[in-house]
């Protein structure tokens, strides 16, 4: 076993110097086979190295919430500004047409609901990634859940070395206990742990000191954007994110609970690749809002 006696914390995240130029734009992912990087590319722009992804996934736990009542009339909407789609197989073939041709993180665990104990999952099939021609694969991680650590760490584990044998990539999606603490600690810990085992991207939150959070895992983070928050609040948040090194958002409800989702999705998409400031961004939402 480790020896935990003399476990000392990360000090030295050379914030500042570049990680090593690998001669392409996904973090960590110069050395991995062409298939794969074509899924990566369609998920991050290669243009910008950044990605907006559009969470709307959050059904498979808590059913109809607020916003998603009817993806077909709240969603579908908001498609044409999305880089790429977070979401179940349901959603994906009862409600997204083939035609919006846009690549897809397919949510590829399920297993418990709000009203049980959540976390408790088992990777989905991987023949549904390749049957639905999907850019990405999604796990979640319940990183220091004595219940479901091991076994969240595991479907990963799984789920990459299925992944593999058909270059799609893997997301790790870091999943926050009640009792966990929302700092850079926990996240520098789960985000490495998904890296670690495999995960070919990262999705997490942004916290206070996210640049060593983002410094220590070698592949890319996208941040959730969490519970609802005020439209700037939410556009800060993606900035700060940005520069602290994240390459993008999978963010849900500060878009589609928004007073206006689709000028929000594109004030975040200005931000994350045109480097809009906070100020800017709120500028082109209430612009784009008033327009609507
Ligand atoms: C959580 O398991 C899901 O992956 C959600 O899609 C995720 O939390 C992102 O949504 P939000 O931006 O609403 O936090």
């Amino acid at each position: 076993m480790a020896d935990l006696d003399d476990l000392r914390e990360g000090a030295e995240f050379g914030l500042g110097i570049q990680a090593t130029p690998e001669g392409f734009h996904v973090k960590g992912a110069a050395h991995q086979p062409w298939g794969l990087k074509d899924r990566l590319s369609r998920v991050f722009n290669p243009k910008t190295g950044k990605t907006v992804m559009l969470a709307f996934d959050h059904g498979f736990i808590m059913g109809p919430t607020s916003g998603l009542e009817r993806i077909d009339l709240t969603i579908l909407p908001l498609i044409e500004y999305a880089d790429c789609l977070m979401c179940t197989r349901g959603i994906l073939q009862s409600v997204i047409p083939p035609t919006v041709n846009k690549p897809i993180c397919l949510r590829s665990d399920a297993g418990t609901s709000i009203l049980t104990e959540l976390n408790d999952n088992v990777i989905i099939d991987i023949e549904d990634a390749i049957r639905m021609n999907v850019s990405a694969m999604a796990v979640m991680l319940s990183i220091g859940d004595p219940a479901f650590e091991a076994k969240t760490i595991a479907n990963l584990y799984k789920a990459v070395d299925l992944g593999s044998r058909y270059n799609i990539p893997v997301m790790g999606v870091t999943a926050v206990g009640k009792q966990m603490a929302r700092d850079a600690r926990y996240f520098g810990l789960a985000t490495r742990i998904c890296a670690e085992n495999g995960a070919n991207i990262v999705k997490s939150y942004y916290c206070e000191g996210f640049a060593n959070v983002a410094a220590a895992c070698p592949v890319p983070i996208v941040i959730a954007g969490g519970k609802k928050l005020p439209e700037k609040e939410a556009l800060e948040m993606c900035y700060n994110a940005i520069n602290d090194g994240a390459a993008g958002v999978d963010m849900g409800r500060n878009v589609f609970q928004s007073t206006s989702p689709a000028a929000m999705i594109q004030a975040v998409h200005a931000v994350v690749h045109e480097g809009l400031t906070p100020d800017q961004g709120f500028e082109l939402f209430n612009d784009l809002k008033a327009a609507r």
